[in-house]
């Protein structure tokens, strides 16, 4: 069969072909790169890869492309699993408060931090969103992220604010070349109307909002911002189990600052994964092993919060939870979307090594959006989504921080060069 593209000479390959995810302590200690290997595609699918030079029953003709990758290091496309993407506004006025140290969550209650973008949201046009989403995944794509998971949640009790987020991200999942995946948020706060009368949005999210965006079909996933001051482990778990029995898969923002109990519920419910858990306690580091939770860490989230206080990486690995990692993009308590950054701090934070961090971006970014079986490694027929990095090995890329190592990126297929 004749290849359309073909990557030769790789320095490093590290496919991550292999058990379906997402993967754990036993599948990462058997992480070992390719040397001067090829990759070769066809349309938009992986077609083969293996040892340099390329085998003879691999076809090629004047209109193949050959990329040379001598000295590099090529994995598979990162997927951010955890963002924030479509939002208006911005939020530097915060930064001052935040350096007088003022609490993420007292800013939130003088009804600034998620409330003030809400409000940019709702002011903002539908193209504006379209534009502003589309510039943040063109910056996602040069650092090598070829898939994306966006949240509402930035509409509450504004319902059409929060379908005009969700639109956006079906749009662009349609005209841009990375993938975009939805995720419904509308207990991401208690909007100010319901400060007195909280049950009443609750049921009005789940008698109401909820069916609705099911029957549009505008998001595959639901998550909830179980926290203390936003929505309590009981409220969370009627949101998530009615939810649930709409056909949602689940998320929860579980114990990012003040330890309730989210990780525990994430287990009970049977979510696919729990984000941020830097308070997340040891039972629930347990439960989540034992339910197969992915627990979605977010190292830049953490670093700007300030709180000087990390998710514990190294407890919940040795348990025996699946770790993912993502950027957290969002306007308040991530503003990047620089995936690069996030391995570093998670390594460097998180004490993470760089084979436990390229799988959490990877194949067990993929399985916290359910896509393991497309994407999340070079394995052929899935999806041709891969970044040649600029860098002789993995470690490098870790140690090097701050700047972007990105060569070159395929998506679907597809070469965009930085
Ligand atoms: O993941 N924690 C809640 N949501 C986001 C922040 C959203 C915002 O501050 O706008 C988070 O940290
Ligand atoms: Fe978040």
């Amino acid at each position: 069969m004749k290849a359309d593209v073909i990557l030769i000479n790789i320095g490093n390959l590290y496919t991550m072909d292999g058990p379906p995810g997402p993967w754990r302590k036993k599948e990462i200690e058997n992480i070992a790169p390719l040397k001067n290997a090829y990759v070769a595609i066809k349309d938009d699918k992986i077609m083969s890869y293996g040892d340099t030079p390329v085998p003879l029953d691999i076809d090629f003709d004047k209109y193949t492309t050959i990329l040379d990758c001598t000295g590099m290091t090529v994995v598979p496309g990162f997927v951010d699993s955890h963002t924030h993407l479509v939002h208006g506004g911005s939020r530097e006025n915060e930064l001052d408060m935040k350096l007088k140290g003022v609490e993420y969550l007292e800013i939130l209650k003088q009804g600034g931090g998620i409330l003030s973008t809400v409000r940019a949201t709702k002011e903002a046009t539908f193209n504006e969103l379209f534009d502003k989403a589309a510039k943040s995944l063109q910056i996602m794509m040069s650092y090598g992220t070829t898939t994306v998971e966006a949240k509402s949640g930035y509409g509450l009790d504004d319902f059409g604010t929060e379908i005009k987020q969700l639109e956006v991200a079906r749009e662009l999942n349609q005209r841009h070349a990375v993938d975009v995946i939805s995720t419904f948020m509308p207990a991401h706060a208690v909007p100010p109307a319901f400060k007195e009368n909280p049950n009443g949005y609750i049921d009005l999210m789940i008698e109401d909002y909820l069916p609705k965006v099911k029957e549009m079909n505008l998001a595959e996933f639901l998550d909830v911002f179980c926290e203390e001051g936003v929505f309590s482990v009981e409220d969370s778990k009627k949101i998530l189990l009615a939810g649930k029995k709409l056909g949602y898969k689940l998320k929860v923002h579980a114990d990012e600052i003040v330890p309730l109990g989210g990780a525990e519920l994430a287990a009970e419910v049977g979510a696919v994964s729990a984000e941020h858990l830097l308070a997340a306690s040891d039972q629930g580091i347990e439960d989540m092993a034992k339910a197969g939770v992915i627990a979605n860490l977010l190292p830049a989230t953490s670093f700007n919060l300030q709180k000087n206080i990390h998710a514990n990486a190294r407890k919940m690995i040795e348990a025996g939870v699946p770790v993912a990692i993502s950027t957290d993009y969002n306007p308040g308590s991530s503003p990047t979307e620089n995936i690069q950054l996030a391995m570093q701090m998670a390594s460097l934070s998180l004490k993470m090594t760089p084979e436990e961090v390229l799988t959490a971006v990877t194949i067990n970014g993929a399985s916290a959006i359910g896509r393991q079986g497309e994407i999340g490694s070079i394995t052929p027929g899935k999806k041709a989504d891969l970044v040649c990095l600029d860098v002789p090995n993995i470690q490098y890329m870790i140690y090097h921080f701050g700047i972007n190592h990105t060569f070159f990126v395929v998506k679907s297929g597809k070469i965009f060069s930085n």
